[in-house]
């Protein structure tokens, strides 16, 4: 009898370590990030994150290269985005390039990782045309994406880490079967337990409709009754699964960014969740405008299930932290790649995200912003009206389209008459500046995309394009 218990006990004793083994040992330090008594809490462990610390720190910056002695462009023969750097200055980009993504010894790596050891002038290898467009990836984010990414920036080390391919990278899915037979319906993507969503039963391809394309991420009512909101509850799940992989990416919980007892309220949100607002942006903009023009040049069997190039998401640079490397601030030490706040030299300056289509008369669109909740013109938009009435002038079958935008958020009726508003004081500043009445068209307010309510001035403007 007695064995017996004292067997059971061992067991009992065993199951509860076997239990306790997935759990971490205490302490756990508990951090309140927003209103208390709400559960807007972080919970870490000191000791696990000391450790991940350690593990993400960027190498040590390269001493500095004088400026001094000619240009890269007058010296070598093929150099189209770094060519305003001294000799000194190139060579030690490509030193830190060559640190960041392809370190390791071996006839293909090194510097031969992106040249050709006969010619460094000559593009043959593919590494080197993706090189030079991550250059200026590179710079655009660190320049144009401030909103997201501060003074810390990032460099290739952010995504790289040491490796030719980053650790997080997506593809487009293929096809499930089962859809292309159609015999069990459109499973949207669900009950496939997948890494991607945390091995939950959601859709397991949030990157495709939002951080490729822009679906709308919005899905909560702000009316008691349905009243207009149309989001489904298989778009409510797409909606998540981009949560648990935004959550998952940067090692947090919901509530970093939200406060749950009203998740769509930004006025109770942490700015967290506004810097994530700008990075859904960022990465969609980087994915459409760096890599997928990138299809072409990678090999085929670099592609995806689909053909498609591969693309990046939140991980890719945060790869579990809050901030990437814990917010070592790297790109300071490059201002050559946009970092430390420098301004790039001309011929390295990235394209700004696209400025509305040239009209076709050749004169450019105006754009006129207004502060918050007014209609007035600002001296800035007055002065912009009156530079564009002079060149109207001159080219007298030009037209004129005014629209006002608004912001999606908050009462759609108010806006829509504030949006109005703006609208007209544009006309009649134009008509001040003696641009004929029947010259000036007036179109719908227009809904910019749901934005923080009052953070983003590009939701209170009026675009004016000539035609
Ligand atoms: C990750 C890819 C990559 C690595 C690694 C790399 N380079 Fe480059 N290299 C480039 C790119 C991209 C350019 C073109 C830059 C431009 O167009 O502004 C270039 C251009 C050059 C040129 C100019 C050649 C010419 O005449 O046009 C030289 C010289 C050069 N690299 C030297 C090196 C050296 C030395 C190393 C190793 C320490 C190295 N590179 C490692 C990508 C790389
Ligand atoms: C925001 C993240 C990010 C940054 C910053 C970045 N890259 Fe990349 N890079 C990627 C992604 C995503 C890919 C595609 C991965 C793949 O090839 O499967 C890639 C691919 C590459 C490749 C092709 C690798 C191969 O073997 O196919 C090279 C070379 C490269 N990057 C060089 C650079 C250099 C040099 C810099 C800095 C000037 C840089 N990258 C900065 C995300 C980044
Ligand atoms: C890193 C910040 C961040 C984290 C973490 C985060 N969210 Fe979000 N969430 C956002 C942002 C930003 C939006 C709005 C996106 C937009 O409008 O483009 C949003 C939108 C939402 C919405 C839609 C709200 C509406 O207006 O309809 C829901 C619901 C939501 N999140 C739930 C969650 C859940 C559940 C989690 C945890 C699994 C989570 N979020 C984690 C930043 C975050
Ligand atoms: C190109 C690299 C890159 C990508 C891609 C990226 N981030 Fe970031 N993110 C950064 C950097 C760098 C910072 C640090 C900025 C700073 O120091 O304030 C940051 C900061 C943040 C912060 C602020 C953290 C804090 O506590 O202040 C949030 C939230 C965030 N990112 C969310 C996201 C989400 C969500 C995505 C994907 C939709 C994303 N990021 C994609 C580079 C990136």
């Amino acid at each position: 009898m007695i064995r017996v218990r004292l067997a059971s006990i061992v067991l009992a004793a065993a199951a509860v370590g076997t239990l306790l083994a997935g759990c971490e040992r205490p302490p756990i330090d508990n951090v309140q990030v927003g209103f208390r008594g709400v559960g807007m809490e972080q919970n870490y462990n000191p000791r696990l994150m000391a450790a991940v610390i350690e593990a993400n720190q960027p190498p040590a910056p390269l001493e500095p290269a004088s400026a001094d002695g000619p240009k890269a462009s007058a010296v070598y023969q093929n150099v189209k985005v770094l060519g305003d750097l001294s000799v000194g200055q190139f060579t030690r980009t490509m030193v830190a390039m060559t640190n960041w993504v392809a370190p390791k010894e071996g006839p293909e790596a090194g510097c031969l990782y992106c040249h050709n050891p006969a010619n460094f002038a000559d593009d043959s290898k593919y590494t080197k045309i993706v090189s030079r467009r991550m250059v200026q990836m590179t710079q655009n984010i660190n320049v144009n994406w401030k909103q997201h990414v501060a003074d810390t920036g990032v460099t290739c080390y952010t995504c790289h880490r040491g490796q030719p391919v980053p650790a997080n990278v997506w593809f487009d899915p293929a096809p499930l079967k089962h859809d292309v037979t159609g015999m069990l319906g459109d499973r949207a993507l669900q009950n496939s337990p997948a890494a991607s969503v945390k091995l939950a039963s959601l859709p397991y391809d949030p990157f495709g409709p939002y951080l490729a394309g822009d679906k709308p991420i919005r899905v909560q009512g702000d009316t008691a009754l349905p009243t207009g909101n149309r989001a489904s509850t298989k778009q409510t799940e797409f909606t998540y699964s981009l949560m648990v992989h935004m959550s998952d990416s940067l090692g947090v919980n919901c509530t970093y960014c939200h406060n749950s007892r009203s998740w769509q309220d930004w006025e109770q949100s942490p700015p967290q969740r506004a810097t994530a607002w700008y990075g859904i942006r960022m990465a969609r903009q980087l994915n459409n405008e760096y890599m997928t023009p990138l299809t072409g040049t990678f090999p085929a069997n670099r592609l995806g299930p689909t053909g498609d190039v591969p693309k990046l998401n939140c991980a890719t640079c945060h790869q579990g932290a809050y901030k990437p490397l814990f917010g070592a601030p790297m790109a300071k030490d490059h201002p050559e790649l946009g970092g430390g706040g420098a301004a790039l030299p001309t011929a390295a300056a990235p394209a700004a995200p696209a400025p509305a289509p040239a009209a076709t008369t050749g004169l450019a669109p105006a754009t006129v912003f207004f502060a918050v909740g007014s209609s007035a013109l600002t001296d800035e938009g007055s002065k912009v009206l009156v530079g564009l009435a002079s060149s109207l002038k001159a080219s007298a079958d030009a037209k004129v389209a005014i629209s006002g935008f608004h912001s999606a958020a908050g009462s759609l009726a108010q806006n829509q008459e504030l949006a109005k508003q703006r609208a007209f004081a544009v006309r009649d500043a134009l008509k001040a500046a003696g641009i004929p009445e029947d010259r000036l068209v007036l179109e719908k307010p227009m809904q910019t995309e749901a934005n923080v309510s009052g953070e983003d001035p590009r939701s209170r403007r009026v675009d004016v394009a000539v035609r």
